[in-house]
């Protein structure tokens, strides 16, 4: 079968070895995550989802301080690999960091009693959908990505750093840059064991 979307969704993988070389501008990129996040759906549509975008030395400070956050914590006979690690993401060309607005959260709370509960699951979901987006986006424009998960730790340097209001909840670290090494194989399940097809 061949869809075109499908394609797409193929087309974004994991990318760990981005190197900083970007063959489209920094617009061009800041346009497209807007538009990948405005036109991602959410519960309500209310449009939770809050997003910075860091590019070259910026992107670099977030990494820098990163490393210093880690270094106060892992023990330095294992820092080595973190360092690699972190060093590999500072390597890339920008950084998009996905928030959720909670004022927006608590507002859809109050507002509608009967999900209360569900709100804060939407917010996580919409977030998803948002950075599925994004990945699959910036792969379209053959710039690779990886998706990291510093937060909590990094979230005060973060919001001090960039100014973020302290009702935004930073869910995801999105790393790009161009792709040094692509993606090797990756392994699926029976899709007898995921899919359940009645007619
Ligand atoms: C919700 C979610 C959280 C993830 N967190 C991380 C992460 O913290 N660090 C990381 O390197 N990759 C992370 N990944 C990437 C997955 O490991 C990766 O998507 C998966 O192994 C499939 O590989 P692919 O992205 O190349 O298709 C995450 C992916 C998802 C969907």
């Amino acid at each position: 079968m061949s869809n075109a979307f499908i394609e797409m969704l193929k087309n974004r993988r994991t990318i760990y070895n981005l190197g900083d070389s970007l063959s489209v501008s920094h617009d061009h990129i800041s346009q497209l995550v807007k538009d990948a996040v405005k036109h991602s759906p959410s519960s309500f549509n209310s449009q939770t989802s809050r997003v910075v975008i860091l590019f070259g030395e910026q992107h670099k400070k977030l990494w820098d301080l990163t490393k210093e956050t880690l270094r106060a914590i892992v023990p330095a006979g294992s820092f080595a690999a973190t360092e690699q690690k972190i060093d590999s993401f500072a390597a890339g060309a920008g950084s998009i960091l996905f928030f959720e607005d909670l004022n927006v959260v608590k507002g859809l709370q109050e507002k509608f009693a009967a999900y209360a509960d569900n709100f804060p699951i939407w917010s996580e979901q919409s977030s998803g959908m948002a950075q599925l987006a994004v990945w699959s986006a910036l792969a379209e424009e053959n710039i690779g990505a990886s998706l990291q998960h510093y937060n909590p730790l990094i979230d005060n340097f973060v919001a001090k750093e960039w100014h973020i209001p302290e009702h935004w909840l930073l869910r995801a670290q999105m790393v790009f840059g161009s792709i040094n090494a692509p993606a090797g194989d990756k392994d699926f399940m029976d899709d007898e064991q995921r899919f359940r097809i009645y007619q």
